[in-house]
């Protein structure tokens, strides 16, 4: 009987600002799934990372179940209650909608999810981002799967050798694609080298066919029609025995890659990866956060978390970050710390422009 695993993240309420979760809202979460998700969980852990609170559940139900949806469009529902009586800043936000209506895809809250046959051991890692969009994860899933300087099973592991299928899907013109690595990879970089467009959905293994890693691509700023900050993504990735061992996938965060997100979803800036506890951006409302929690499942069960980046390993990434950080703040209003005008487009930006239009004259 196949299993799946559901991530299902919403910013429901700031504390303080848009800076990390009221321990309230995270309590109502968890109560109303231990209430209402009795007879369809088989287990759920929540946690939050910057403004973000993230449910990760388990279940029989398949993934786009509407039953599983609606327990966690309610649980939001729950937490903002919690939001709107201490004031929190944008209590529901990421609630667009009214009213839930059969699935959560569009309605707000990201999604990642996958349906497989639990293994005879299944370890698993869920990566969660604050302050930055669904086009992060295209570098990292890129060096997981794809290249050997990072994932050496790539070349030793004949379970590897053959390579993975990457789905990329189009955010703009709601289109999607598949290539097959390594031989399609120059092709696969064309896109995913623009990750503002172009997002890593799913990534599956060519030798078992079996899904490897999903992500929560959408794009909150296009549904919800005007700017209301970035659509924080999470991924799922499934590790070692043919997969890439936990290493491999915590590998390509050790060197922080530049994302947009950060203060105002207008800025470039580096993904720093941190602890739990460290997850709540200050510094310019950032620098953009990746937080990864382990767990081993046992029958549906999430035996974990194990808090990888809390590793000292991870502390010199955290330098790296923040002397980037120092570096491009520097360059202040100025590109390309500050997003090219065409991302801006999706900010408040375009507003101010606005006024400014009909103070130009021709050019004799
Ligand atoms: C970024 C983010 C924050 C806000 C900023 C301004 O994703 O959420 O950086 O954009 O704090 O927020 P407002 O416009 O609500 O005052
Ligand atoms: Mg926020
Ligand atoms: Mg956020």
């Amino acid at each position: 009987e196949k299993l799946t695993l559901t991530v299902i993240k919403a910013d429901v309420g700031g504390f303080v600002g848009h800076s990390s979760v009221h321990p309230k809202l995270l309590q109502k979460a968890e109560a109303h799934l231990k209430e209402n998700g009795r007879d369809l969980l088989i287990d759920f852990h929540v946690t939050h990372v910057g403004d973000d609170i993230n449910l990760i559940l388990t279940h029989r139900e398949g993934p786009d179940n509407s039953e599983i949806h609606g327990l966690a469009w309610d649980a939001f529902k729950a937490a903002t209650e919690a939001a709107k009586e201490l004031k929190l800043y944008g209590a529901g936000q990421d609630l667009l909608k009214d009213a839930f209506s059969g699935n959560i895809k569009g309605l707000g809250p990201g999604v990642a999810e996958m349906e497989f046959a639990e293994r005879p051991s299944e370890p698993v890692i869920i990566f969660m981002a604050d302050k930055t969009e669904p086009g992060a994860w295209n570098y990292p899933l890129y060096k997981m799967f794809a290249d050997p300087f990072n994932t050496i099973g790539l070349v030793i592991d004949p379970k590897m050798h053959d390579g993975f299928k990457f789905e990329v899907h189009d955010l703009i013109d709601n289109k999607k694609i598949t290539f097959s690595t390594p031989e399609e990879l120059y092709d696969l970089l064309v896109l995913i080298g623009a990750p503002g467009r172009y997002c890593i959905k799913n990534v599956f293994s060519k030798t078992t066919g079996e899904i490897a890693a999903a992500s929560s691509t959408q794009r909150l700023n296009l549904m919800a029609g005007k700017y209301i900050g970035k659509d924080d993504p999470v991924c799922i990735v499934r590790c070692q025995s043919g997969l890439p061992a936990v290493g491999e996938a915590l590998e390509p965060f050790a060197n922080p890659h530049l994302v947009s997100g950060w203060m105002r979803g207008s800025h470039s800036g580096p993904l720093m990866p941190v602890s739990l506890k460290d997850a709540t951006p200050a510094r310019f409302d950032g620098p953009p956060r990746v937080v990864a929690l382990g767990f081993q499942l046992s029958n549906g069960k999430l035996v974990g978390p194990q808090d990888f980046f809390a590793d000292v390993s991870f502390d010199s990434a955290r330098k790296k970050a923040n002397d980037v950080a120092d570096y491009l703040r520097h360059l202040g209003p100025f590109e390309p710390h500050r997003l090219h005008l065409d991302e801006m487009e999706y900010t408040t930006l375009p507003l101010v422009m606005k006024k400014l239009k009909n103070r130009f004259e021709d050019i004799e």
